[in-house]
C-alpha cells in the first residue's frame, strides 16, 4: 500500500436543510463566501496539501458543482474577446485546479454511506475526506497538518477542536489522550452524544484521513444517530483493530453550513481581502450596533 495521500473525497450530497430556502434548488457547497463557492475553499486546501486527484460525491440537483470545476466555454470566449485576461485566468484556474471526478450518492443515508461511494475511486491507498461546510482558516492548510501526523504514525487521523458546553452534542466526540502537543491517540468516539454523555470536549471536525479498511468497517455499520450510517460508528468499529490519531488543528474553524457561522465566516474572510477589506472595515465601523 502506498503511503502518500494523493486522493481526497468530498461528500457533497447533503440536502442543506440548515440553510433553506437558499439551498432549495442550489447546492449548499456553492454558497458564495465573499466571491468563491464554499467547496472551492476546501478543494484549494486539499490541493495546497499535496492532493492530486479529487472525487466529489454529489446527488440530485448538484450539477452546479460539476459546472463550476469544468471549463465555461462561452464565458471564456467572451472574456478573451474583451481582453479581460485577469478574469479569464481566474476562471480557467478553477477548472485546472486538480483532476476532479464525480459520483452520485443516490439516497442521503448518512455520511458513512456517502464516503462508501468512494470505494472504487480510492482503491488500496490511504485518502482524505473533507466536508466543505467546515472551513478551516489556517496558515498551514488543515489537511497538511493532518498529513504530517499520518506520515509520522501511519494510521488514520481525525481533525478535532475543543467545543465548550452543550454545543458538543452537535458533533462526533472523541475520548483521547494527548501524546504530543496537539496530537492525540483516540480511545473511543461517539456520534452526537447528549451533553451529559460526551466523553470530552473534543469535537470531530470535517477532515479525515482514512486507510482503505474503513470501507469494510462501513459495510458492517448499522444505522446510528438520526437513523443514518454514521462515519463515526464505522471508525469506532475499526478502532478495535487499529489505532486512530487526532490533531487539534492550528487555525480557526467556521461552520459555514450554518446561517450564523456563514455570516461570521463571510465577515472574517472579507476583512482579510486586500481588495475589499479596507472599505468593508470602514463600513462596519460606521454601523451603529447599539440601535
Ligand atoms: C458530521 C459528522 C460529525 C462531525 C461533523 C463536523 O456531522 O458526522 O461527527 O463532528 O460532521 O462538522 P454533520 O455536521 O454532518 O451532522
Amino acid at each position: 500500500m502506498t503511503s502518500k495521500i494523493r486522493k481526497a473525497i468530498f461528500p457533497a450530497a447533503g440536502l442543506g436543510t440548515r440553510f433553506l430556502p437558499a439551498t432549495k434548488a442550489s447546492p449548499k457547497e456553492m454558497l458564495p463566501l465573499v466571491d468563491k463557492p464554499l467547496i472551492q475553499y476546501s478543494v484549494e486546501e486539499a490541493v495546497n496539501s499535496g492532493i492530486e486527484s479529487i472525487l466529489i460525491i454529489t446527488g440530485r440537483d448538484k450539477s452546479a458543482i460539476e459546472n463550476h470545476f469544468d471549463i465555461s466555454f462561452e464565458l471564456e470566449q467572451l472574456l478573451k474577446e474583451k481582453g479581460k485576461t485577469a478574469m479569464f485566468d481566474q476562471v480557467r484556474a478553477v477548472s485546472d485546479i486538480a483532476k476532479v471526478s464525480y459520483t452520485r450518492q443516490k439516497q442521503a443515508l448518512g455520511l458513512g454511506h456517502a464516503i462508501y461511494q468512494a470505494k472504487d475511486f480510492v482503491g488500496n491507498e490511504p485518502f482524505a475526506a473533507l466536508l466543505a461546510d467546515d472551513l478551516v482558516d489556517a496558515e498551514t492548510p488543515a489537511l497538511k497538518q493532518m498529513i504530517d501526523v499520518f506520515e509520522k504514525y501511519n494510521a488514520p487521523v481525525i481533525a478535532t477542536m475543543q467545543v465548550e458546553g452543550e454545543a458538543i452534542s452537535r458533533f462526533g466526540v472523541i475520548d483521547a489522550e494527548e501524546i504530543e502537543p496537539n496530537v492525540f491517540r483516540v480511545n473511543d468516539m461517539v456520534e452526537k452524544p447528549a451533553f451529559a454523555d460526551a466523553p470530552s470536549d473534543l469535537a470531530i471536525i470535517g477532515r479525515y484521513i482514512f486507510t482503505p479498511d474503513i470501507f469494510q468497517a462501513i459495510e458492517k455499520t448499522t444505522p446510528g444517530a438520526g437513523g443514518e450510517i454514521q462515519i463515526t460508528d464505522a471508525m469506532r468499529l475499526l478502532l478495535k483493530e487499529r489505532p486512530f490519531y487526532a490533531v487539534k488543528l492550528d487555525g480557526r474553524r467556521h461552520d459555514a453550513g450554518d446561517k450564523l457561522g456563514f455570516l461570521i465566516a463571510t465577515v472574517e474572510y472579507a476583512l482579510k481581502r486586500d481588495d475589499l477589506g479596507g472599505d468593508f472595515r470602514e463600513y462596519l465601523r460606521s454601523i451603529d450596533l447599539n440601535s
